[in-house]
């Protein structure tokens, strides 16, 4: 068999929730992760400006490392710039867009929320994916300009009860009420960055509902394309890039930190 190597990429840690179910499913592809730092966050670029800008770092990425597989762990990014990059490389892409589909599927109360940031809940893939699966169901499309910024905070910085109640404020508008008592039961995690810290949303909600996180679909859709170019094994290894120059070990770090807990799913952080 020969040896897979992938590129999982995102603005910033998002992407390692992506990274972390595709090690519990497949513990011996090797991994480069690309951090795009320099550009965090995504969700608040002009469109046109994030596409140029994605379009020519992730190409630079690819061209130096000639991974076998490539994942934007990012769905800011992925409602952008997945067909661009599919026409200019020949190579598998895997892309992370809102799991608007289940959420559809799951609900029982036709209430649901799309929690992403502002750029996802913008994007013309996002509406689509509403027109086509959410047609009868009342949607709050939430787009957080901070909440991605305050996860990264949460894990570089360390946990306070400030930045618990800041996270609270943000996760707020997603639990809606309607004048018949009819309450939000699912809310979709649209970007990376919030199943990180599944387990503080969990117990900062009001109430309880479903948490749509894609992170074990994906990782299943990378083994497919692996399987199908017959590249399913590596060395295991986890390597960081960063457009930001010195952010490489603290991303490492945080890795470190969601893998030692062998087994936990991110459902238990926070
Ligand atoms: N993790 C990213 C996402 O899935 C975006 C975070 C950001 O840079 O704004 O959308």
């Amino acid at each position: 068999m020969s040896r897979a190597r992938i590129l999982v990429v995102d603005s910033g840690l998002g992407g390692l929730s992506v990274a972390h179910a595709i090690r519990q499913q497949f513990p011996s592809v090797s991994m480069i992760y690309c951090a795009d730092y320099a550009a965090f966050p995504y969700g608040d670029w002009a469109q046109n400006d994030l596409q140029d800008h994605l379009m020519g770092q992730i190409s630079a990425w690819i061209e130096a490392c000639q991974p076998d597989a490539v994942v934007i762990a990012c769905n800011t990014a992925s409602t952008l710039i997945l067909p661009g990059l599919r026409a200019k490389f020949e190579l598998p892409f895997v892309g992370t867009v809102p799991a608007i589909k289940p959420a559809a599927a799951i609900t029982q109360t036709k209430m649901i929320s799309v929690l992403a940031t502002p750029g996802t809940v913008t994007r013309d893939y996002t509406h689509g994916l509403l027109r086509e699966f959410a047609r009868d169901i009342d949607v709050a499309l939430v787009g957080s300009p901070n909440l991605a910024g305050l996860v990264e905070q949460w894990f570089l910085e360390g946990a306070s009860p400030k930045l618990k109640a800041a996270i609270g404020d943000e996760l707020e508008p997603c639990f809606k009420r309607a004048s018949n008592g009819t309450q939000t039961d699912s809310i979709v995690l649209a970007c990376t960055h919030f199943p990180l810290l599944k387990g503080l949303f969990q117990q900062l909600a009001p109430w309880p509902v479903h948490w749509l996180d894609p992170s074990t679909a994906i990782a299943r859709q990378v083994g497919k394309v692996l399987g199908a170019t017959g590249a399913v094994e590596g060395s295991g290894s986890f390597e960081v890039l960063s457009s930001q120059p010195g952010s490489e070990q603290r991303v490492q770090r945080v890795w470190e930190k969601l893998t030692a807990q062998s087994g936990s799913s991110l459902t238990d952080q926070g």
